[in-house]
């Protein structure tokens, strides 16, 4: 009796130039990878704040200037893993910027097609980067609108659509790797107090936090996480209120704050939440600029003031230990907006009364929100 089975020939081993293109792109990315050391971090000395310890990671160092470029390559290795992306693929990402420089750049190393679905907000040092790199920018009127433009390009080419604000999550190998949170961890080791109290970090896809707060599990550390969002942004209403539902109208920081609640952002690995004002995040960005000498983004001085709320409140209650958090990228992509004065008078923004506070507290340990 004849077998309804349908056999097709099996190709020999080697013989199969899509596997052949895979192996040979995950070793181009995994040498991309080899070829950097850590990121420093940055331990700034602040006298009005004696027994308390902040550490900077400073992901502005990476190749394309942002934390994202361990997420960019994560998704490629994701996506050639999983076989969605072969030789011939077309890869479109929503973004707000960064991940797309990032996605960009590793697009430009395999020698493949990039588009970028951005608002057309963002800041132009980004989107000369993704057009330096070969990638193609295609603009919306609003950040809301980014998920569905890309998905519709991607059905329009037959191309991958990364997915960050997905796929952030899961594409990160969160119990170790050298992903984010063990750099930070281990370089903590050597430090009077390797156990930091916090570590707080503000929200984008929600992957960097997710991705530590399964860390410190995991590792069954004594650290918390605190994640700092801002105005117009759906995160915090929806940690609060455990409505995944919530939305909001959008960000004015680049990067962080979503008008809905990604898939990646994990309200269950968070301890503590906090809203910080987008003046205070500008001033606290400015701030620390002048302290390092060099500018750091709006989301730096985000994740800045969420830091310096604990340290006030640790201060209050006559406690000592260390906080961590990240520098996200530089400020230099951001001269138009968080460092242009006549911007922020446009957005109403009045960071004078912040800077003075922020000033006198790092100074002279005087109260934060007085
Ligand atoms: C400048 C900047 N800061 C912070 C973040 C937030 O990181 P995550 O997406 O991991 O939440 C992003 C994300 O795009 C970013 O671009």
């Amino acid at each position: 009796m004849m077998s309804d089975h349908c056999f097709t020939e099996i190709l020999p081993s080697g013989a199969d130039p899509a596997r052949d293109w895979g192996r040979h792109a995950i070793e181009l990315l995994l040498a991309d990878a080899r070829r950097s050391a850590d990121t420093h971090m940055i331990k700034p000395v602040f006298k009005g704040l004696p027994g308390i310890s902040i550490y900077f990671k400073d992901e502005s160092t990476h190749p394309t200037g942002s934390l994202k470029h361990r997420l960019a390559r994560s998704l490629f290795l994701y996506g050639i893993c999983n076989g969605r992306i072969r030789p011939d693929t077309t890869l479109i990402e929503a973004s707000s910027g960064s991940t797309a420089v990032s996605e960009a750049y590793f697009a430009h190393l395999l020698g493949m097609k990039f588009i970028a679905v951005m608002p057309r907000s963002t800041s132009h040092p980004k989107v000369a980067a993704i057009r330096q790199f070969g990638g193609e920018c295609h603009f919306v009127d609003h950040a809301g609108e980014v998920y569905a433009v890309a998905e519709q390009l991607a059905r329009e080419t037959g191309g991958h659509y990364l997915d960050q604000f997905t796929n952030a999550e899961r594409a990160t190998d969160w119990r170790g790797n050298n992903n984010i949170a063990q750099s930070i961890f281990e370089q903590m080791q050597a430090e009077a107090e390797p156990v930091p109290d916090w570590v707080v970090m503000s929200a984008g896809t929600g992957g960097t936090s997710a991705t530590i707060g399964r860390y410190i599990r995991y590792r069954n550390l004594d650290t918390r996480l605190c994640v700092v969002d801002v105005e117009g942004s759906a995160f915090y209403e929806a940690w609060r209120s455990g409505d995944a539902s919530v939305t909001a109208s959008g960000s004015r920081i680049e990067g962080i704050g979503r008008p809905r609640v990604e898939p990646s952002f994990i309200p269950g690995v968070i301890d503590h939440m906090i809203r910080v004002p987008d003046a205070a995040s500008f001033a606290a960005a400015r701030v620390l600029s002048e302290r390092l000498f060099r500018r750091v983004g709006g989301s730096t001085g985000t994740n800045f003031y969420g830091v310096l709320a604990i340290a006030a409140q640790m201060q209050r209650e006559g406690r000592t230990g260390a906080l961590v958090t990240l520098i996200c990228d530089s400020g230099e992509r951001y001269a138009a907006t968080c460092f242009n004065d006549d911007w922020l008078a446009q957005q109403k923004l009045d960071i004078a009364p912040w800077r003075a506070r922020i000033e006198d507290f790092l100074d002279n340990g005087r109260s934060l929100t007085a």
